[in-house]
């Protein structure tokens, strides 16, 4: 199984998804495969925000290595699925889409709501990775039922 988070900058939310989905799959020891990017590109080649990694690290995630790509369409073919953490993100990768196939493998991270922006508000940065951690751990559990 091959996932990619996918947030707007690639520095808040979805580095703090990779981690913990990462971190959640290898307490399973599953051999599944986990990434992130974004669907702007401002921060390409940057770490993630101090803040996520702070937060992360708070929690026993080591998130500092990651680095901030752009989403392109190549990982629709190299993914199984897409997990986004807004409706936003989601209408940016829809209309990257080439196919049914492509848009079926596009999902928001908890199910019908949004994952907030932090990027504005410091104090969103722990309730964002609470939010995170239920959503990857209720992805996992719904994977694990289908695989
Ligand atoms: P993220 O947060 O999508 O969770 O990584 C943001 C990071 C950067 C920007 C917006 C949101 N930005 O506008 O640069």
């Amino acid at each position: 199984m091959k996932i990619l988070m996918v947030c707007l900058g690639n520095i808040c939310r979805s580095p703090l998804a990779h981690g913990v989905m990462e971190a959640l799959v290898k307490e399973e020891g599953l051999d599944w495969q986990v990434d992130s990017a974004g669907t702007g590109n401002w921060h390409v080649g940057q770490g993630p925000d101090h803040r996520s990694t702070r937060e992360a690290k708070l929690n026993g995630v080591n998130i500092s290595k990651q680095v901030c790509r752009q989403f392109k369409v190549g990982d629709f073919d190299e993914f199984d699925l897409i997990v986004v953490m807004d409706q936003n993100n989601k209408r940016d990768i829809l209309a990257l889409a080439r196919n049914d196939e492509d848009s079926k493998k596009v999902r928001l991270l908890l199910g019908d709501k949004n994952v907030p922006d932090p990027y504005h508000d410091d104090t969103l940065f722990a309730p964002v990775y609470q939010l995170v951690l239920d959503g990857c751990k209720q992805l996992l559990k719904e994977l694990q039922a289908k695989h």
